[in-house]
């Protein structure tokens, strides 16, 4: 038996206890929960408590994927998080979720690229198994967008959850992987960034007075664009599968404003039996947003064996990207 594809063998999800609802906003700004509702399809949101990280996340929604998949840390070969708010700027959060699952001595690597990461992630990780590098892989989709959120903007602080999702992968004779496209353009970071805080703009009194430290961003910007892209790398990456939108089954898009969703779908023609929608719980969770939805996806009995899913991205960078999947159940 040729082990040369890749397939899920687990998926699980984790989200902190303490929820935060529309109304809780109009308490110091200037929004409501018509507002809100209206203009992004979001109800409430998780945020992480005092000193919980995004390695706590990730290493909670690891541990669900791996009792999903029925294995131990010790059977996974490396360890990837797509983060854009590690609970360091080094090490890695994928080193410390390695070695608190119990992947001792195992490679751990973290992914930038925000809200893409989960796509980016799911490339890396299949061709690193299909190239027969390992044989298995736990990616986790893992952010505490909360601790880089500006409090006083209401344009993003509404906006953004916390949280985890993961899949595990696995060398498989049947290819779930069917095609990938990734694009980014950076030539305008200040579309959607933390401007202080690396290498170009250190931390220092006067930054951290003008909350430069947190996200910023220019919304209907990145509105106009995340459409257009959406839509985009989904018909690049199935004309890439030799597959038509008629083939889709599922799609699986970051779940960042419900109107971008909407928009991108009405346009890919697809009805809300085959777009998996769960802003109104999460808000945006960035590179979390795509695995937890296939978790509660999977949970609810909507992916099927031989479904075509395509999960498609967009964020900071400006990035984006699509994969199209079939499921192997
Ligand atoms: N409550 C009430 N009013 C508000 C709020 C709020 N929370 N936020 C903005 N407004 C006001 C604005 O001030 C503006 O008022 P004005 O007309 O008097 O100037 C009005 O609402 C319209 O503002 P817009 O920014 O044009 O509103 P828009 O319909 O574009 O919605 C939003 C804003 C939700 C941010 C939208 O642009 C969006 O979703 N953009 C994409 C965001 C995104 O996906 N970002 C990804 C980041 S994630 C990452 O990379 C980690």
């Amino acid at each position: 038996m040729s082990l040369t594809g890749v397939r899920i063998a687990g998926v699980g999800h984790y989200a902190p206890e303490r929820v935060v609802t529309n109304e809780d906003f109009a308490g110091w700004l200037d929004t409501s929960d018509e507002w809100i509702v209206s203009r992004t399809g979001m109800k409430r949101r998780h945020w992480v408590a005092p000193g919980e990280a995004t390695s706590d996340l990730a290493v909670a929604a690891g541990r669900k994927a791996l009792a999903h998949a029925g294995l131990d840390a010790s059977d996974i070969d490396c360890f990837i998080v797509a983060t854009v708010t590690p609970d360091y700027s080094f090490p890695a959060t994928g080193c410390i979720v390695a070695s608190r699952l119990g992947g001792v001595d195992k490679p751990g690597f973290d992914i930038n690229i925000a809200c893409s990461g989960f796509i980016y992630g799911l490339t890396t990780a299949s061709a690193l198994i299909r190239g027969g590098v390992y044989k298995r892989i736990l990616l986790i989709g893992a952010e505490t967008l909360t601790s880089i959120t500006n409090y006083e903007d209401r344009g993003s602080a509404i906006l953004f959850g916390d949280g985890a999702g993961a899949v595990v992968l696995e060398a498989s004779e049947k290819d779930s992987f069917l095609s990938s496209e990734l694009g980014s353009d950076g030539s305008r970071p200040e579309l959607l960034f933390v401007e202080a805080g690396g290498s170009r703009n250190p931390i220092d009194a006067e930054k951290l007075a003008e909350r430069k430290n947190f996200l910023s961003m220019q919304g209907r910007e990145v509105f106009k664009f995340a459409v257009t892209k959406m839509i985009a790398a989904t018909d690049v990456a199935l004309q890439k599968a030799n597959l038509t939108r008629d083939d889709l089954n599922l799609l699986i898009p970051h779940q960042a404003n419900k109107r971008i969703v909407d928009a991108a779908a009405k346009y890919l023609n697809m009805g809300p039996d085959r777009v998996v929608i769960n802003i109104h719980e999460y808000g945006n969770t960035s590179a979390a947003s795509i695995p937890i939805a296939l978790s509660e996806a999977v949970a609810a009995g909507r992916v099927h064996d031989d479904d075509v899913i395509v999960f498609v991205a967009f964020g900071g960078g400006l990035s984006w990207g699509a994969v199209t999947w079939r499921w192997s159940a």
